[in-house]
């Protein structure tokens, strides 16, 4: 049960407390306003506004294509939507690996125009500079390692990442120079369960998995993919909550027929 239900704000410190604490931390995406509305009603702890809304809102292969003022739109939107959970942003590929400079003016711009609270970046110690240069503007930064999928053209595959002994150092020395540059949380991403319960062990900051087994601070999953209006993608580490594919289907099918039968409307749902 949760002994912050009734935060009226969720913030990064508020985050660092339930692990202290314990307590798991609760994470979904959400790209639009009344998609927020319903999983921050729901009383989520955090909302991340992914670059996964590349494929899921665009339909896109990868999450390469998203640009940083299509980041802004659905931010802006899930803000507006939010009174409680923390709202994080990914800053989308291109808008931060050039220089530190750079990555600061487009997290300068994400919490100006959308009025987040945070942003998440992908990478481990080649980021450091970046993400201290963001900090010292006040914006506090998530970080994500293992599956990164901005370098999904460097892996070549969707796989579990850090399984063989070399990666698995790497991302832990990676996950240590993250919070040692002042990351308030990091996000693992399908990686073995026990390196994932190791790296939470070490840090004294949250760690949100995804695929990433139970050992860590939190879970996180995409909303559309819990919910099952994805249906295509089936990896072994989502859980499936409800099946909205098949339901809207069977909905729009319905509607279709009354519609076609002269159903719908009928004499109560006319003026
Ligand atoms: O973009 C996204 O949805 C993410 C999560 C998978 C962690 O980064």
């Amino acid at each position: 049960m949760s002994v912050h239900k009734e935060i009226k704000k969720v913030t990064t410190h508020v985050l660092q407390e339930m692990k202290r604490g314990g307590e798991k931390i609760s994470m979904l995406t959400a790209y639009d306003y009344t998609m927020a509305k319903i999983v921050d009603h729901a009383g989520i702890d955090v909302i991340l506004v992914g670059d996964s809304a590349s494929n899921v809102m665009a339909g896109h292969e990868t999450t390469l294509p998203i640009t940083l003022d299509q980041m802004i739109y659905h931010a802006s939107s899930v803000v507006r939507a939010v009174d409680r959970a923390l709202i994080i942003v990914d800053l989308p590929f291109g808008t931060y690996q050039g220089n530190s400079k750079e990555a600061l003016n487009s997290a300068i711009r994400i919490m100006k125009e959308s009025g987040a609270h945070a942003v998440k970046l992908e990478g481990g110690k080649e980021i450091t500079e970046s993400i201290q240069r963001i900090l010292t503007a006040g914006i506090p930064v998530m970080g994500h390692l293992g599956l990164t999928p901005q370098s999904i053209y460097k892996f070549g595959t969707y796989n579990v990442r850090a399984k063989e002994e070399a990666e698995a150092q790497k991302l832990i020395e990676d996950a240590h120079a993250l919070e040692k540059a002042g990351c308030f949380a990091i996000v693992l991403e399908k990686i073995p369960a026990k390196l994932a319960e190791q790296v939470a062990k070490e840090l004294a900051i949250p760690v949100i998995g995804i695929g990433a087994g139970g050992g860590v601070d939190g879970q996180v999953l995409v909303f559309h993919d819990m919910v099952g209006l994805t249906h295509e993608f089936n990896p072994r580490f989502l859980r499936r909550y409800l099946n909205l594919y098949e339901e809207i289907n069977t909905a729009v099918g319905q509607y279709i027929k009354d519609v076609k039968s002269k159903d719908f409307p009928n004499a109560g749902e006319q003026y």
